[in-house]
């Protein structure tokens, strides 16, 4: 029995990865909380995910959740989805670090847990407590996959982080012109669900990025030529996302700053080694692209 944690958000790592694990039938349970989306639950239910309620802000109902459990898949965080009393601290860092206990406790022997690229290296609260965490994993006596994907199409490409393409509207931060290895979620999903039972995978951490390294313009490029609409462009600049990261009133917008000049400053992953163990055919921005465009 494997156990998602995050499972019911509205980017959808974790729930693709249940997905994907029960399309090859898989037994999963997903660590839900009562306020969870009642569509994401009903079709997680429909393809037999079975749950448990729970929080990564109470360890009692972690231990509860990783009873009889293989392997945890965590993929939780409060960056997009959240509920009032969530902080970067206590969702991203102790809970992660409590499920972690939770899961040694309970005798579980493996651990997968997503992080992001090794190039989102700025020092703000999100990315010391995806560090931490991990460090917490390598230390622990579980057998561990630390997943580092880079910048999510879903988001980044997304009218979440201002890509609007529904308005022909894009939010770019920076200048535009660092290339990034754009990755689609559902290829973070195949890597999670290959690393389990492959003993490459064990006690491994794997950078991931998409196939090709293009620029934050030229998707806006590849964009325009698939819609055919000529996209408004708004830059949010280095200085401003700086001064936004000094000033922030809280570790979220100091972490979403962070994160955003991260992404002005690229992140190129190079996958040719990763791809010669685990072969498949990655998601381009084109292909994206006229998924989320059809969809319109
Ligand atoms: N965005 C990027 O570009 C990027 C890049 C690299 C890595 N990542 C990582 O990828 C992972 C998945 O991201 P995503 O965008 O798919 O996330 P998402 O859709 O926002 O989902 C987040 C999930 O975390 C759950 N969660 C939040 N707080 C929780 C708590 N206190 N207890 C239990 N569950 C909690 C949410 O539950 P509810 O549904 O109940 O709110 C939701 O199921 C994250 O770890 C993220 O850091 C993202």
């Amino acid at each position: 029995m494997y156990l998602v944690v995050g499972a019911t958000g509205p980017v959808g790592l974790g729930g693709e990865i249940c997905r994907q694990l029960r399309a090859v039938g898989q037994p999963v349970r997903a660590l839900v909380r009562p306020t969870a989306n009642a569509d994401r639950l009903s079709s997680l239910a429909r393809i037999g995910v079975e749950f448990i309620k729970g929080d990564l802000r109470n360890r009692r109902s972690l231990d509860e959740a990783c009873r009889g459990i293989e392997t945890v898949i965590s993929t939780a965080s409060m960056m997009v989805s959240r509920q009032d009393g969530d902080t970067v601290e206590n969702v991203d860092g102790t809970g992660q670090n409590d499920l972690i206990e939770a899961a040694n406790a309970a005798g579980v022997p493996s651990f997968v847990y997503v992080s992001f690229s090794k190039h989102i290296d700025r020092d703000f609260p999100f990315r010391n407590a995806k560090r931490a965490v991990e460090q917490r994993l390598k230390h622990s006596r579980l057998a561990y996959t630390i997943l580092r994907p880079t910048f999510l199409m879903e988001v980044w490409l997304n009218p979440i982080a201002g890509f609007d393409f529904r308005e022909a509207h894009a939010r770019i931060y920076g200048l535009g012109r660092n290339p990034i290895s754009w990755i689609s979620m559902d290829d973070v999903a195949r890597f999670a669900v290959i690393s389990l039972g492959t003993p490459l995978a064990r006690n491994a951490t794997f950078e991931l990025g998409g196939p090709e390294a293009i620029s934050p313009l030229e998707t806006v490029r590849i964009f325009e030529e698939v819609s055919g609409r000529r996209f408004q462009l708004e830059f949010v600049s280095e200085e401003a996302l700086e001064e936004q990261q000094q000033n922030a009133p809280d570790s979220l917008q100091r972490s979403l700053a962070g994160l955003s000049r991260c992404y002005a400053a690229g992140d190129v992953i190079d996958m040719t080694a990763i791809l010669k163990s685990f072969p498949m055919a990655l998601t381009s921005v084109r292909d994206y692209a006229r998924g989320v465009l059809e969809k319109i």
